[in-house]
């Protein structure tokens, strides 16, 4: 049976029936490929909002307004980068009781990623395994849409370099976007751990750190940026590189890291046959590795905003991830596995969710 939390005495039980029936067609859907279901399950959210039925299937968890770096969540649970590319959906994401969300990964130029098919469902293991390779329709339009947005809440604009820039273009690439974003996002994440557009990690090393970290930094001062900005690592560094790249953003003006990306380490799975495909493990199998991440970052600072990410399916798995160290938490697979219930049954009765 689903948990609902409801704040007022509506009809009980023609909810809990409605909501049922919605989970039993959010399974039918999963029956498609998966990046199609994905595109589906959207879309029907997007019409249940318009219509005005998602409120009634989804009714808001009470806000408790949560001071994150000087920014006012509703609650401390908000959705990763990826699941809203374009921030096409933030409405209807954000009717869905999130306390905050992050759209993108975007990059300055649209680009169509990866050849299909890329997504792919590990279901016995709570896993997927990705390889998208960042398909975004261009900055320009996810700022059009962050213009049209009805939501009040806090958005974040995960940014990214397009395939074809190298070396130095692919920092320009992020300067970009941080130039068209950065008065129409709440917080910016500089995305450097996509381990599906090639060398992008290469980021992560002291040289390459030291001149996007810099070059950011002049942007920051030039535009008189407010707003935070994070850097997205991946779980798969060395405690040595994710030292340095603490270091680096305390000594600089940017705010936290998000922790953490998917991993390429397909050893995670059980099942072998997965441990031949490209592409980024989340869900379960990342959810230990991804918390070692925080928890060692926060062994190095008990000051640095964390943004805890990986393998959060249950409100256990939240509570480790707040024990671990992260200020605020995000989800994506457990949301694509166990459907927006996940969200209530996560800040229903959790104190540590507000
Ligand atoms: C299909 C898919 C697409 C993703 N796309 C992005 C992306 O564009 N940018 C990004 O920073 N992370 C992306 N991620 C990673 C998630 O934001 C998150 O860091 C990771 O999946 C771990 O969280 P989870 O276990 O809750 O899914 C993607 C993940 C999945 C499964």
């Amino acid at each position: 049976m689903i948990d609902v939390y409801i704040s007022g005495p509506v009809e009980l039980n023609i909810i809990i029936q409605v909501i049922y029936l919605l989970n039993i067609f959010l399974k039918f859907i999963k029956l498609f490929p998966p990046e199609f279901s994905h595109v589906l399950a959207l879309r029907c959210l997007d019409i249940a909002y318009k219509t005005g039925l998602l409120k009634l299937l989804f009714p808001q968890p009470k806000t408790t307004n949560v001071n994150f770096v000087g920014m006012k969540l509703s609650n401390k649970l908000g959705t990763a980068a990826g699941l809203d590319k374009n921030g096409d959906y933030i409405d209807c994401l954000g009717a869905l009781g999130f306390g905050f969300l992050e759209i993108g990964t975007v990059t300055p130029l649209p680009q169509s990623g990866n050849k299909k098919p890329r997504v792919f469902r590990v279901r016995d293991e709570l896993a997927i395994i990705n390889r998208l390779g960042f398909n975004n329709k261009g900055v320009d339009y996810l700022v059009k849409n962050l213009k049209q947005k009805k939501y009040k809440g806090i958005v974040g604009v995960n940014i990214g370099a397009n395939k074809q820039s190298k070396e130095k273009n692919r920092i320009e690439d992020y300067l970009i976007c941080i130039r068209k974003v950065h008065k129409f996002a709440d917080y910016i994440t500089v995305n450097i751990s996509s381990p599906n557009t090639k060398n992008l990690r290469d980021l992560h090393s002291s040289k390459n750190m030291d001149e996007l970290i810099e070059k950011i930094n002049i942007e920051i001062k030039k535009l008189k940026i407010s707003i935070p900005i994070f850097i997205k690592v991946s779980p798969d560094e060395t405690k040595e590189t994710l030292k340095y790249l603490v270091d680096k953003i305390i000594n600089s003006s940017l705010e936290g890291v998000i922790a953490t990306n998917t991993t390429v380490d397909k050893t995670l799975l059980k099942q072998k046959k997965y441990h031949a495909y490209n592409g980024g493990v989340s869900g379960s199998p990342l959810h230990n590795k991804s918390n070692e991440a925080v928890s060692y970052i926060r062994s190095l600072s008990q000051t640095i905003p964390i943004i805890g990410v990986g393998g959060v399916l249950t409100r256990n798995d939240y509570e480790s991830k707040i024990n671990a160290g992260a200020n605020v938490v995000q989800i994506y697979s457990g949301l694509i596995i166990n459907g927006p219930s996940i969200i209530l049954n996560i800040l229903k009765k959790n104190k540590r969710a507000s």
